[in-house]
């Protein structure tokens, strides 16, 4: 029969990759305890309306990258693209601010985009996503960058590239976009198909465009830097105070726009040298006005999405580094040796220690193979002359020395050895 494999661009992480994510997400719930960060766990499946609104209809993750089916002809629902529209719906559903608009939150948990699948980019894909709610002032921009920084750094992860730049407030963007749209007068037949459509809906997307023609024509336009208002103005000022506080690296790239329409203000990006930002390990924003599009009250809203595909695949540590191996193997021989060997196992097993052993009758030299295969460090051998004897033999295959541990009192002896190595 034919076999079926895994949908384009959804990636099965095996067990022996298992060790890395489940490494990255316990130093991730480690540093954000740190943080006072809660963890919060929205479904993966949402109402289609959530991200036009939340992302933004004519963004390319709303237009073209949705897995969007309707539901039993009732209403149409969408695998989540990213999670924030769902933080903060949640946020909202909840009224999680009606004691105090400030939270603090994180998720971690599988995205899906139907983009073309390439290096680094997946259908289903991974982000550990921190969001900070009801929380204005620029000081709050510097430490959550700085969270991302150290997160990142604690791994080992080195030439990180923070890239930051504000995207203004409503405010600003309405005499930018009269800029832009005069700057583009005369140049609207060399721009792609979207950004003709998109041009006066939002053209801060042609910055963003990926088309190489899009990407010439919109060099030398405005930049929305130079149209900030005061108050957004003064809000980017006191972020690079922060960031320069805490010694933190940067450069401003006044084009990056990021690809969510809900930015205002603060964007920053994580790249690495020399990946280029086409392949940002993490990015985020300020979306100030997220939380009232989505029906809740005027409250701020700032944070990050690492992706954690990208994030594993810069992990400097050895993949045996994240493997576990069994502590023990017991090769036993003769019915009643494996028999006793049987019960000991999983005795041990519920105490929390790792042991195999083989019930396929193999001789003892097949036995110790296989133990040195799985690595074991020790192998106890049992046969029918040390159950009389009343004494196993404990083989330490690092040193290769042997020791007899009397049977009577066994497990005791092995927890204590095993535990304690
Ligand atoms: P984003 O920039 O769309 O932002 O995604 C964040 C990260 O997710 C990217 O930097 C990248 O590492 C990873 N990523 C995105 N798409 C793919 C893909 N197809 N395959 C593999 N990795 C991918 C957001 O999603 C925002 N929600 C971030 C945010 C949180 N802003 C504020 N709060």
């Amino acid at each position: 029969m034919a076999t079926i494999n895994a949908v384009k661009g959804f990636k099965d992480i095996l067990p022996d990759e298992a060790g890395k994510w489940q490494y990255v997400e316990e130093k991730a719930r480690e540093i954000f305890s740190g943080f006072g960060i809660r963890e919060i766990r929205p479904p993966i499946l949402e109402k289609t309306e959530l991200f036009q609104r939340g992302i933004g209809a004519m963004t390319d993750i709303v237009e073209k990258e949705m897995y969007t089916f309707l539901d039993h002809g009732e209403e149409y629902l969408t695998l989540r693209p990213e999670a924030t529209a769902s933080v903060v719906r949640a946020y909202v559903e909840h009224s999680l601010f009606a004691a105090d608009p400030a939270a603090k939150l994180f998720t971690i948990g599988p995205m899906f985009r139907r983009e073309r699948p390439q290096k680094g980019r997946f259908r289903q894909f991974h982000q550990i996503n921190v969001e900070y709610l009801g929380l204005d002032d620029p000081r709050v921009d510097g430490e959550i960058i700085l969270l991302l920084h150290h997160f990142l750094q604690s791994m080992g992860i080195a030439g990180l590239q923070l890239e930051i730049n504000s995207l203004g407030c409503p405010a600003c963007r309405l005499p930018f976009r009269a800029s832009i749209l005069k700057f583009l007068e005369g140049k609207e037949e060399g721009l792609c198909e979207d950004c003709k459509r998109r041009l006066n809906a939002n053209p801060l997307r042609i910055l963003d465009c990926k088309e190489e023609k899009c990407h010439k024509i919109s060099a030398p336009a405005p930049r929305l830097l130079d149209f900030l208002c005061r108050e957004c103005d003064d809000h980017f000022a006191g972020v690079r105070a922060a960031l320069d506080g805490f010694s933190l690296a940067y450069t401003i790239n006044p084009r990056m726009v990021r690809g969510l329409d809900y930015y205002t203000k603060t964007a920053f990006e994580v790249t690495m040298e020399p990946a280029g930002a086409q392949n940002a390990v993490a990015g985020g924003g300020r979306y100030n006005g997220l939380v009232s599009e989505l029906g809740g009250p005027d409250i701020a809203g700032i944070g990050f999405a690492i992706g954690m595909e990208r994030l594993i695949s810069l992990l400097p540590a050895a993949d045996e580094t994240f493997r576990s191996f069994p502590h023990l193997f017991v090769a036993a021989l003769g019915s009643k040796a494996v028999e006793n060997a049987y019960h000991l196992c999983n005795r041990l097993r519920m105490k929390g220690v790792w042991v195999e052993m083989d019930y396929a009758g193999k001789s003892l030299k097949s036995q110790m193979k296989r133990a040195d295969k799985l690595c074991c460090r020790y192998v106890l051998i049992l046969g029918e002359k040390e159950l009389i004897d009343k004494q196993a033999a404990l083989r330490d295959m690092e040193t290769g020395t042997q020791e007899t541990i009397n049977i009577e009192g066994w497990e005791d002896t092995l927890l204590t050895k095993l535990k304690t190595r």
